[in-house]
């Protein structure tokens, strides 16, 4: 199949759209850009086109995907309840980078929801990816749109790299303006629980509803509660090995492997560090030591740098979690393989973590 790139920025984008909606409708796949990454869209009310993005993405079938609404009232139709504190959550944070996991009605078919009785729902807020959901007429189910295993796209190339042949379009609207994954959050029994840390960071959840953020997010329990935290994720073409810890530590660290491994390995870190570095090193400088949003935005574009310069193995720069750091080393934690070094103690968190493929 020839994939078709379609530009949102075409003075002739209100019609190329209504084409793609008609082909969503006729079972098609669409990849469209949303704040966070891409998404792979299609039918979320067609358990057959929704099977085409599991075969496009080779991504194991018991990982629930996401169904993308134009707003409350179509989330609506697609859950079988809608309680107060959801509603309220949606109110405030959508269109956005939120996702509720909530019970699904019976027009959700089990090829979206992975066979749960639940659905995860977001109101994106591209207009783009509006744009798609109103053309269509439905609910978009849509994972983010690389290969199972592989980094998230942020742009449309990294879209095209990854599904030119497989897919029917891409639309193309820039870059992602935050560039990691929502935030998916699930409130059965009036607790928000945190399945995956995202865009909206836990700060936000807890100034907005202090009284129901459970405990347990505050405690760091670790076992997935969304079922694709479980798999291999984000994973770059070489490993990595991500130092965290006192800053000046860290950067002495990374200054000592880049003399003794000049050439062979590839750096992944802050600025303040990269100017420390030798010149010449295989080198991704990620943003300012600490600022959050720009590390967030250029993540996963870090990771697929190295798909065009091989190394043997990369050096990661971590940071705090704090805000949207959380999910940042969410992302990181799972892109090494759960090789975090604190350089404080030298020693390695959460060791032996079980590696499987993912999306
Ligand atoms: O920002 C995003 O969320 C992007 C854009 C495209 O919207 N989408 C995205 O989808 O990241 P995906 O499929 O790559 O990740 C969805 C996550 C997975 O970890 C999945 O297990 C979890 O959400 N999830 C989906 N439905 C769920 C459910 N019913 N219960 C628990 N977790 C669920
Ligand atoms: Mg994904």
């Amino acid at each position: 199949m020839e994939t078709r790139l379609v530009s949102a920025s075409e003075p002739d984008f209100e019609g190329q759209v209504i084409s793609l909606g008609a082909a969503v409708r006729r079972g098609e796949v669409v990849s469209f850009p949303t704040e966070t990454v891409y998404g792979l869209g299609a039918d979320g009310l067609n358990g057959d086109a929704v099977k085409k993005i599991y075969q496009a993405k080779g991504r194991p079938s018991d990982n629930p995907l996401i169904l993308h609404v134009s707003g409350i009232a179509q989330a609506e139709t697609v859950a079988r309840s809608i309680s107060p504190l959801e509603r309220k959550l949606m109110n405030q944070f959508w269109p956005g980078p939120l996702t509720l996991v909530l019970p699904k009605s019976e027009q959700v078919p089990d090829e979206t929801s992975a066979g749960l009785d639940t659905v995860g729902v977001r109101c994106p807020a591209h207009p783009a990816a509006q744009a798609l959901i109103r053309a269509a007429g439905r609910p978009l189910a849509a994972p983010s749109a690389n290969l199972s295993g592989k980094p998230s796209p942020t742009t449309a190339e990294g879209v095209m790299h990854d599904m030119k042949g497989r897919i029917f379009a891409v639309i193309d609207g820039g870059p992602c303006r935050i560039g990691l994954e929502s935030t998916v959050i699930s409130c059965a029994g009036g607790h928000i629980v945190i399945y995956r840390p995202g865009a909206v960071t836990l700060e936000e959840l807890r100034e907005f509803a202090p009284a129901e953020i459970d405990r347990a997010v505050l405690t760091g329990s670790s076992r997935p509660k969304a079922p694709g935290m479980k798999y291999r994720h984000y994973a770059p073409s070489a490993p990595l090995t991500v130092y965290v810890g006192h800053a000046e530590e860290v950067e002495n660290k990374i200054l000592t492997l880049a003399q003794e491994k000049a050439g062979k390995y590839g750096f992944f870190v802050s600025r303040e560090t990269a100017a420390r570095l030798p010149e010449g090193l295989p080198l991704f400088v990620w943003g300012r030591r600490g600022d959050h949003r720009e590390m967030a935005h250029r993540l996963f574009e870090g990771l697929l740098y190295f798909n065009a310069h091989p190394v043997e193995q990369i050096i990661g720069e971590g940071t705090d979690t704090a805000g949207i750091g959380m999910a940042i080393m969410n992302r990181l934690t799972k892109a090494s393989g759960y090789h975090i070094i604190i350089e404080e103690t030298g020693s390695s968190v959460h060791p032996g973590e079980e590696e499987r493929r993912e999306s």
